[in-house]
C-alpha cells in the first residue's frame, strides 16, 4: 500500500459479507460493489434461501448477468443451513468450488432466516464434514431466546454456543460475522481456535444512540444491533489494528424505503455505495491509514485461502456528497429507493475516476 497526504493507492478489496438481493433490485446494486470490489461473499439468504448446488449456480449466473459492461468482479456463493441439510451437498458444493462456506442463521434470528437452523446440536453433522473438509462456516452470532436482552445477544450466542461448538469441532474454520461487540472481539483474538471475524462500516460509526436519535430512525437498524459507544471504540480498535483475524464484510444489505418506513421496518443497512470511503474515514480518524491494505485487502482473502487480487485501486483526498436517495433500478417510485449509509454527509476519499 502506498499512501500520501492526498491519495492511497491498495490491492483491490474483497468484501467478504455482502447482501445482494435477486430479481430486479440485484442489478441496482451491484454495481456499487463491482465497482470497487475484486470478490464478495454472497449472502444466501434468498427466499426460499440457496440451500443447493443448482439454486447457488443460478443465482451466480444472474449475478454475473448483472455485473456492468467492462468490469471484473466474481461473486463467491455460500450454502445456507437448514435443519436438514444433507451433508453430501455441503461436501460436493465445496469439492467443485461452488460453496465457499456455508451460513449458519439460527431460525428467526433475521431477514429471511425463518429456514434457519432451530438447534444446532441437530446439525452437528454438518459442522463434522465441514470441519474434516475445511469449508468456513459463516455465523450470525446470536441467540434468539426472546428472554434475552437485544443488545445482549451476541455475546449470549458466544457463552452459549461458539464456545461449545468450538470445543466439540476445534478444527473448524469460523468466520463470526458482523461482530458488534468488546466480548466478540475477545473471544476472536485470544482464541486458540480457527476463528476469524467481519466488521461492518455502520458499526464503526455508529451506536445505539443512532436509532433513537430525536424519533426512532429504522435507518440505523440492522442486526446485530448497534451497540454502546464502548463496543463501538472497541471495534474501531480491533479493525484497525492490522490483526489477521479482522477482515472487511460489509453487511451491506438494501431494504428499500417501503420497508423501511414502516411500523415493522427491516434490518439491514446499505452501505455498499460508499463503502471504502467509509472504512477509510475510520482508519484516517485513526491514524491507522497504513493497516488499511491489511483489512480490506489482505487478511480476508488469506483467512479463506484464496489467491491475493493483483489490481490495485486509488482513493484520493476529495470530498464527496452522500445523495440522499439511491434508484436502485426499480420502477422510479421513490417508495423504492433505497437510503445509503451516510446519507446527506460529505465523505472525504473519493475513488478516482479510471
Ligand atoms: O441487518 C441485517 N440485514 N442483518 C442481517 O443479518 C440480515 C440483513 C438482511 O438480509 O437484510
Ligand atoms: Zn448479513
Amino acid at each position: 500500500m502506498i499512501a500520501s497526504v492526498n491519495q492511497i493507492s491498495l490491492l483491490k478489496p474483497d468484501d467478504w459479507h455482502l447482501h445482494l438481493r435477486d430479481g430486479k433490485i440485484l442489478k441496482g446494486v451491484l454495481s456499487h460493489t463491482a465497482d470497487v470490489f475484486c470478490r464478495a461473499i454472497i449472502m444466501p439468504n434468498l427466499d426460499p434461501p440457496i440451500t443447493t448446488l443448482s439454486q447457488a449456480q443460478e443465482y451466480k449466473k444472474r449475478i454475473i448477468q448483472s455485473i456492468p459492461k467492462g468490469v471484473s468482479f466474481t461473486p463467491l456463493m455460500t450454502a445456507y443451513l437448514t435443519d436438514d441439510m444433507p451433508a453430501n451437498v455441503l461436501e460436493r458444493g465445496f469439492r467443485e468450488g461452488v460453496f465457499h462456506g456455508a451460513k449458519l442463521y439460527p431460525a428467526n434470528v433475521t431477514t429471511n432466516s425463518s429456514y434457519g437452523v432451530t438447534d444446532i446440536s441437530k446439525v452437528s453433522n454438518l459442522f463434522e464434514t465441514m470441519e474434516r473438509i475445511g469449508m468456513p462456516l459463516l455465523i450470525h452470532g446470536e441467540v434468539t431466546d426472546f428472554n434475552v436482552d437485544v443488545f445482549d445477544r451476541e455475546a449470549v450466542f458466544i457463552e452459549r454456543h461458539l464456545e461449545p461448538l468450538l470445543r466439540t469441532f476445534s478444527s473448524l474454520k469460523v468466520v463470526l460475522e458482523h461482530i458488534t461487540t468488546i466480548d466478540a472481539i475477545d473471544f476472536v483474538e485470544k482464541s486458540e481456535f480457527d476463528i476469524a471475524a467481519t466488521i461492518t462500516p455502520h458499526h464503526l460509526h455508529i451506536n445505539r444512540n443512532a436509532m433513537f436519535n430525536g424519533g426512532l430512525r429504522s435507518d440505523f437498524y440492522c442486526l446485530p444491533t448497534a451497540k454502546r459507544e464502548i463496543h463501538r471504540i472497541a471495534l474501531r480498535q480491533a479493525a484497525t489494528s492490522g490483526k489477521p483475524c479482522f477482515f472487511l464484510g460489509t453487511d451491506s444489505a438494501p431494504h428499500t424505503r417501503r420497508f423501511k418506513e414502516s411500523s415493522c421496518g427491516c434490518a439491514g443497512i446499505f452501505n455498499a455505495p460508499f463503502a471504502l470511503e467509509s472504512y477509510l474515514k475510520v482508519f484516517e480518524e485513526e491514524n491507522a491509514l497504513d493497516r488499511f491494505e491489511a483489512f480490506s485487502s489482505i487478511n480476508g482473502a488469506t483467512f479463506y485461502g484464496l489467491p491475493l487480487n493483483t489490481e490495485r485501486i486509488t482513493l484520493i483526498r476529495k470530498d464527496i456528497s452522500v445523495p440522499q436517495m439511491i434508484d436502485v433500478g426499480l420502477d422510479g417510485d421513490p417508495n423504492d429507493f433505497v437510503k445509503p449509509f451516510h446519507s446527506g454527509e460529505t465523505l472525504r476519499w473519493a475513488i478516482e475516476d479510471v
